[in-house]
């Protein structure tokens, strides 16, 4: 994989993505047993953010240390890009300069024109359309807790068209999962995205379903999964989106509807489990909710995985610079 760049998992087959999987866990057990893995050192690479982050960030900043590389962030205000200069012209700088570059931002396209022309590895720490490292980490989440990837039972609830439920469309698709979309029929995904995915599953023998109802979604379930209902850009979307998806909150009866006392629930992250937030507290005042996509005793329960689910961000990451670099 020496020398690709990370933009979706459509671009990976399913060894590949296994590969990933398995060089993350092991990075992982090293590093939790003090093992040094400098496995780049002397190399340098640049983290590009238009929007905000904390785990992709700190993951991609850790794991470059951890593997001798040196890390250099650059935020929306530090650099020409967009205002002054073009996506290619920048690939083109930073190429000459790095060994890889980060890009989180709005456009897909943008992740990609970097990688057109930047001559060297670049890796999508999330746009509009999707968020793969975060599939890498769920996926490796999902392989120590529910103790298999391949014929899990996962179920994504909320806003079915957001980068995440686009994302968990292709891996799932790729590496066998059972994989149910839950959410109400206007934010059901459609399209291209939809169409690889079912592609792919007839292949590889993963289950796709797209539903509105809970029953049969949540049958069997051996993980559940959601989102904010609004994704970073879309914060004027609130109050259509809390219409539409009240009846989605991940609370105690649907993780009683599965019928799975062993159930995992599992979030990207950042959550809206209470009012501790500045739109947490405005969606509080506006609409009298004290959380939105899953409510603070679920995500507080001995279902939650999500900080496994956080740390495991670093861990992936790790694993393909590791690879690509
Ligand atoms: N899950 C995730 O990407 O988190 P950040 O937005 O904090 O990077
Ligand atoms: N769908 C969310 C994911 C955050 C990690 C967003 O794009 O804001």
């Amino acid at each position: 994989m020496r020398g690709r760049s990370f933009l979706t998992l459509k671009d990976f087959t399913p060894s590949e993505i296994r590969l990933m999987l398995d060089t993350a866990h092991e990075l992982k057990r090293q590093k939790k047993n003090g093992q040094a893995h400098r496995l780049h050192e002397g190399k340098q690479v640049a983290l590009l953010f238009e929007k905000t982050s904390t785990r992709t960030r700190c993951a991609f900043t850790v794991a470059a240390n951890d593997l001798g590389v040196a890390p250099e962030f650059l935020g929306k205000d530090d650099i020409q890009l967009g205002k002054k200069e073009s996506v290619e012209d920048t690939a083109k700088v930073l190429g000459r300069m790095f060994d890889g570059i980060e890009f989180r931002g709005f456009k897909h396209s943008t992740v990609e024109g970097l990688a057109e022309f930047a001559n060297v590895p670049v890796w999508n720490g999330l746009t509009d359309t999707f968020h793969p490292t975060q599939i890498l980490a769920d996926f490796m989440t999902i392989e120590e807790h529910v103790g298999k990837l391949k014929g899990a039972k996962l179920v994504f609830v909320g806003d079915g068209r957001n980068n995440m439920a686009n994302s968990l469309l292709i891996g799932s698709a790729k590496m066998g999962v059972d994989f149910r979309i839950l959410a109400p029929r206007e934010l059901h995904p459609v399209g291209e995205i939809l169409e690889t995915a079912r592609a792919i599953a007839a292949e590889t023998g993963a289950k796709i379903m797209v539903t509105d109802n809970h029953g049969e979604a949540l049958a069997g379930a051996d993980a559940i999964y959601t989102d904010v209902w609004a994704s970073m850009g879309e914060e004027d979307q609130f109050a259509e989106r809390i219409a539409l998806l009240k009846p989605y909150q991940v609370n105690r009866a649907m993780l009683e509807q599965t019928r799975n006392l062993n159930v995992k629930f599992l979030h990207c992250l950042p959550s809206f489990h209470d009012t501790n937030t500045t739109i947490g507290q405005q969606i509080h005042d506006q609409y009298g909710l004290d959380c939105m996509e899953v409510t603070d005793e679920v995500f507080r329960s001995k279902h939650s995985v999500v900080f496994d689910e956080a740390e495991n961000r670093m861990h992936t990451i790790k694993a393909v610079m590791a690879l690509t670099l």
